[in-house]
């Protein structure tokens, strides 16, 4: 939902904020603009359409000197994509430049009120009502801008991280947050902002995440100064060593990141559960479950809570958790639940997934939850997000930095918190006998392999994808565990391919969607041994009558479906409960061919964003 970049120190800004953006880009790739302090003002050069599009912009506009500058790449809420609408935005007195990630909610009063005394606005954006408001302030308090600041943002309602300057004091930047994330990089007389630290991390590995509802301000050869936007404390600025490295946030010869998180999931499963996984002691070490073991062992129900891709994961910990621990679990979308007045007992537990730590809903959601004094478990892949911060304890996937829109790692990386959480709980709750237990752990330490073995079935997958990627429907069906992964993969085909795709319980199949199948249906069924094979083999059956096209994902040595199926996709052999960490790296290969072929944008799909900050 918008990346933003600033610099303030002795190098040419041009270059990092637009290197920046472009890390930034999967936030949001609508349209992007800088603006840069040279020959003493402000040069601003900005358009629809994606980074690359800016640079060749600016360029030829030779808008690329100066050593303090601001740049944003934008996903529209307020106004459609265009020129005018896109930022930086300037003040009318063209004194002050503003950049904007959020929503102002009671924009259009403001502006009104605005407009009433004289104000007029070149785009249809609620930041360019933010930057005159700061303006009238200015003029009519006389104070500085980060007071000027600081009054306007206790005026408006919404989400924001925001990076402003002021021509006439050329060497200070005032950012601020509420909702949407604002990290500073600190370097050797140097600053940094921006969205994620990606932007600044071969500069400078130390940063200041500011929390909600505080302010900074940003100046030349100073300390930075925090203060809070209520109440005018101020706050010593807690300076944070950051572990990520530039080879993370970078494509490694891949062409696209999606390809290269799919492939990096061996990896990052084993990240995850390093350290937890502790086979020869007999345990599964998670700090943040096991300081906060009586709340799981006395809850009467656990509420999963989470967006998207991160739904999906909840929605195969349901039957992990339902059938390990014996407790009864909801998966809710955090937008319906933080709208429908749910009942939330102050035993309940709820946990709240998200790669990113950051999406609007699943945060109202907690902070919901919290309110009515749930005891909250956030399990987040961003390290230091407000989700994790939010939660009163928590797990991280440890999937390393997700890049690509469409999520990826961060799926299987999610499953396997969550399917560590459930045998210790098990355990702990005298579920799982000491062999049972030892048995799902050996087996969990074999799946980074079996993922590999998945992998290596690309080409063949490819093959299928190029028969298929005229389609314009497809159908996904599995059942038990592998019904959430059959709604994984349409998503996954859906918003990288544009392609319609809808995922079903297999047996669910004949109440309705078996009308669509004909001869040019392709079906995409996760039909592996256990797990209800032989009603599955029935469902494929009923399709094969229906002379809908079979795409079959089946555990290695299949038989009978292979004398059914057009085409099969083979799987290693695991536990039914694990299977999903498998049986999904198909489906993300599928998906991912068919795009490409098509000439779709996989890593930067159209209308989408990588973290929804807006509701
Ligand atoms: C799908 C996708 C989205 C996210 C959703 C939640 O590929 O990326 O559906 O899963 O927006 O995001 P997080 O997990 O960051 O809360």
């Amino acid at each position: 939902m918008c990346g933003i970049v600033g610099y303030l120190g002795d190098k040419e800004a041009y270059g990092i904020i637009t290197k920046g953006l472009e890390r930034l880009e999967y936030r949001g790739y609508d349209s992007a603009g800088l603006a840069l302090f040279n020959n003493n003002d402000i040069e601003l050069c900005k358009t629809q359409g994606k980074v690359a599009d800016l640079k060749s912009k600016a360029e030829s506009a030779g808008v690329i000197h100066g050593n303090v500058g601001i740049g944003h790449t934008r996903w529209a809420t307020h106004g459609e994509p265009n020129d005018q609408n896109a930022h930086p935005h300037y003040s009318n007195s063209g004194n002050l430049v503003i950049i904007h990630n959020g929503i102002i909610e009671n924009y259009a009063s403001i502006k009104e009120a605005l407009e009433g005394r004289g104000y007029q606005f070149a785009s249809d954006t609620d930041t360019e009502v933010l930057v005159n408001l700061i303006e009238d302030i200015q003029i009519k308090e006389g104070v500085k801008l980060g007071k000027a600041v600081q009054i306007a943002l206790n005026q408006v309602v919404g989400a924001y991280a925001i990076a402003v300057f002021d021509k006439r004091k050329p060497d200070e930047i005032v950012v601020a947050k509420l909702g949407s994330p604002l990290a500073i990089g600190v370097g050797e007389g140097e600053y940094f902002i921006a969205s994620d630290a990606s932007p600044f991390i071969e500069y400078t590995n130390n940063a200041i995440y500011l929390e909600d509802e505080q302010l900074a301000i940003i100046r030349r050869g100073r300390d930075v100064k925090v203060r809070q936007i209520k109440g005018d404390k101020q706050v010593m600025p807690y300076v944070q060593e950051l572990q990520l490295n530039l080879e993370q946030i970078e494509k490694a010869g891949y062409d696209h990141f999606m390809l290269k998180e799919i492939h990096e999931q061996p990896k990052a499963i084993k990240d995850t559960y390093r350290g937890r996984l502790r086979i020869n002691s007999g345990i599964i070490k998670m700090a943040g479950v096991d300081n906060n073991l009586e709340k799981f062992l006395n809850a009467k129900r656990i509420i999963v809570v989470a967006c998207g891709t991160s739904w999906h994961a909840g929605l195969v910990s349901e039957y992990i958790i339902e059938q390990l621990v014996r407790v009864p679990v909801e998966v809710e979308y955090a937008s319906e639940f933080r709208y429908r007045n749910p009942i939330i007992n102050q035993d309940d537990v709820v946990i709240a997934i998200s790669q990113s730590g950051e999406t609007a809903d699943t945060l109202a959601a907690i902070k919901l939850a919290k309110e009515n004094g749930a005891f909250v478990f956030g399990v987040c892949n961003v390290v230091g997000s407000s989700i994790a911060r939010e939660s009163h304890a928590g797990a991280y996937t440890h999937a390393g930095p997700e890049i690509g829109v469409a999520s990826t790692k961060a799926f299987t990386t999610q499953i396997t918190v969550l399917t560590l959480m459930a045998l210790k709980l098990a355990k702990a709750k005298g579920r799982l006998s000491e062999s049972e237990f030892h048995n799902h752990l050996v087996e969990l330490e074999t799946i980074p392999d079996k993922v590999a073995d998945s992998l290596q079935i690309d080409a063949h997958v490819k093959y299928i994808s190029s028969i298929f990627k005229d389609a314009t429907n497809f159908l996904y069906l599995g059942r038990g565990y592998n019904f959430p992964v059959a709604l994984e993969g349409a998503l996954k085909l859906k918003e990288i391919s544009y392609i319609h795709a809808e995922g079903y319980p297999a047996a669910e199949m004949k109440h309705g969607p078996i009308a669509l199948i004909d001869e040019h249906m392709p079906v995409v069924v996760i039909a592996t041994k256990k797990g209800h094979y032989e009603k599955v083999v029935s469902n494929i059956q009923e399709i094969k009558s229906r002379k809908g096209k079979i795409i079959a994902i089946v555990t290695e040595g299949d038989k009978d479906v292979k004398k059914l199926a057009d085409h099969v996709i083979e799987v290693p052999e695991t536990y039914e409960g694990l299977s999903p960490l498998l049986t999904t790296i198909p489906l993300q290969l599928l998906s991912y061919h068919i795009a490409v072929m098509r000439g779709c944008n996989v890593d930067q799909p159209r209308n989408l964003a990588k973290s929804v900050t807006v509701e």
